[in-house]
């Protein structure tokens, strides 16, 4: 089915109870765009016996704007007393604002220019062939993760596979995905497992390095100087008691900066570089704006691709309260409380009530208006880092000489790609 014949709601209203959240999701899997169109025009606001898909730009905002309204409990199984599994409450803004001030956006220069030598330095030694997923788009974020955040001492495989169980589980893993009992076990299993080698190496990891920023103190630097990152800076900071922010705090908050940064960037980086790569126009302009001395051009191409492929096509909030969705419009709908809401953001970004002419291509859009990084009070902590990390990234690959693929991105079966090769010439 495409765009120009879909009647996806006849065939969902025609289907049984059971069968009608399994069609969408199946459509969702294999052909949303042009099933997200035809809600939006009919059916913005669906409602499934699963959960609720909401499709237009204004309705998705809505819901990612009250966080006490529209929850994060599905959060809550999967991540322990992270911050990010608290809605608008004193943890979550004093946590998301003391990382957010340790993530100084003064850094970002640097961070860009750090993201490109580790990049630059896989690829020289690749020679011209290398599976991009593995050896590079998971690759690169694992090494900032121990440059930049400071999270040294563990192997960057290991970084790797604690951040993909913990994204496996938490995002893909829910009751709307429905993964098959016994391998919803398995991701439960592996993310159970991996926690533990995570708890263990951010236990020694804060003891060691909370260790070496005491003998800084103690010899006033003038014998030790210890590099600058981000779990460095936390530990040189004294927070008064009523913070309460002891070294427990600390901990899980260093651990959160691996867990969002390893599988998210790689799967916007190998997408965006396969939708580009696809694409002889699109390759032609980024690789000429590859080229120039700012940045803005190549990003904007990347934020747009993005657009097409993004890391999800929707978020996930539990309903807290009965609430009554797009009230005063012919879609207005009550949204019960207990049940599942997806705000569907790639519907959201494809909706000509806020993107014009949205089946176009067209880079440099209002960055506001995207939803890369999620909307509202959970908007992601590492944006700033993500938006020169990504782009750059994308940007190292497409200047070298005669970039290819001869397939696309194996995603195994499962939610991320796990394997894509590229070839360039070396000569
Ligand atoms: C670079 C390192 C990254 C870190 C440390 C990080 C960390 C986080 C954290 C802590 C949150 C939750 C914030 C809160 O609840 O207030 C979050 C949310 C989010 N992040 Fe990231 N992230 C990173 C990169 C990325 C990337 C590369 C993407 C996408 C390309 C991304 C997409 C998102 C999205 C969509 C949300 C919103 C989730 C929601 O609303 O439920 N993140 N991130």
């Amino acid at each position: 089915m495409n765009a120009s014949t879909s009647h996806y709601l006849e065939q969902y209203d025609a289907a049984a109870d059971v069968d009608k959240f399994p069609m969408v999701r199946r459509w969702i899997d294999t052909e949303p765009l042009p099933l997200f169109k035809e809600l939006r025009e009919k059916r913005p606001i669906l409602v499934t016996p699963q959960c609720t898909l909401l499709t237009r730009f204004d309705d998705v905002r809505e819901v990612l704007s009250m966080p006490k309204v529209f929850t994060v409990a599905p959060y809550v199984p999967k991540m322990g007393d992270y911050m990010m599994a608290h809605d608008d409450d004193a943890l979550h803004t004093r946590e998301k604002s003391l990382m957010q001030c340790m993530l100084n956006r003064d850094d970002l220069p640097e961070v860009r220019a750090m993201v490109a030598n580790i990049a630059k330095e896989i690829l020289d030694a690749a020679n011209g062939h290398i599976d991009v997923v593995n050896e590079y788009c998971r690759m690169v974020p694992a090494t900032l993760v121990r440059k930049y955040f400071g999270l040294t001492g563990a192997k960057r495989r290991d970084l790797i596979e604690w951040s993909y169980w913990n994204q496996y589980d938490t995002f893909h893993n829910q009751p709307f995905d429905l993964l098959p009992p016994e391998k919803s076990k398995y991701v439960i299993d592996r993310h159970n497992e991996t926690s533990k080698q995570l708890g263990k190496f951010i236990l020694e990891l804060i003891a060691r390095r909370f260790l070496e920023v005491k003998a800084e103190e103690i010899t006033l630097s003038t014998l030790v100087r210890l590099d600058d990152d981000i779990v460095t800076r936390m530990l040189r900071t004294d927070y008064p008691k009523q913070l309460d922010f002891d070294i427990k705090r600390l901990g899980i908050n260093a651990g959160g900066l691996l867990i969002g940064a390893i599988e998210t960037t790689s799967q916007a980086v190998a997408q965006v570089l396969q939708y580009l790569l696809e694409r002889p126009e699109w390759l032609a302009k980024a690789k000429t704006a590859a080229q120039q001395d700012t940045p803005a051009e190549f990003d904007g191409i990347v934020w747009e691709a993005l657009r097409f492929v993004p890391i999800t096509p929707y978020l996930f909030r539990t309903t807290a309260s009965d609430y009554t969705a797009a009230k005063g419009t012919d879609h207005e709908t009550v949204l019960r409380a207990g049940t599942y809401v997806l705000p569907v953001t790639l519907s959201a970004t494809f909706d000509e009530r806020a993107f014009e002419s949205p089946d176009e291509f067209i880079p440099q859009r209002n960055w506001y208006n995207y939803f890369h990084f999620g909307f509202g009070s959970h908007e992601c902590l590492g944006r700033y880092v993500g938006m020169v990390m990504i782009p750059e990234m994308v940007r190292q690959v497409l200047i070298r000489t005669e970039i290819q693929a001869r397939s696309s991105i194996d995603y195994k079966a499962g939610p991320f790609p796990e394997q894509y090769d590229l070839f360039w010439s070396t000569l």
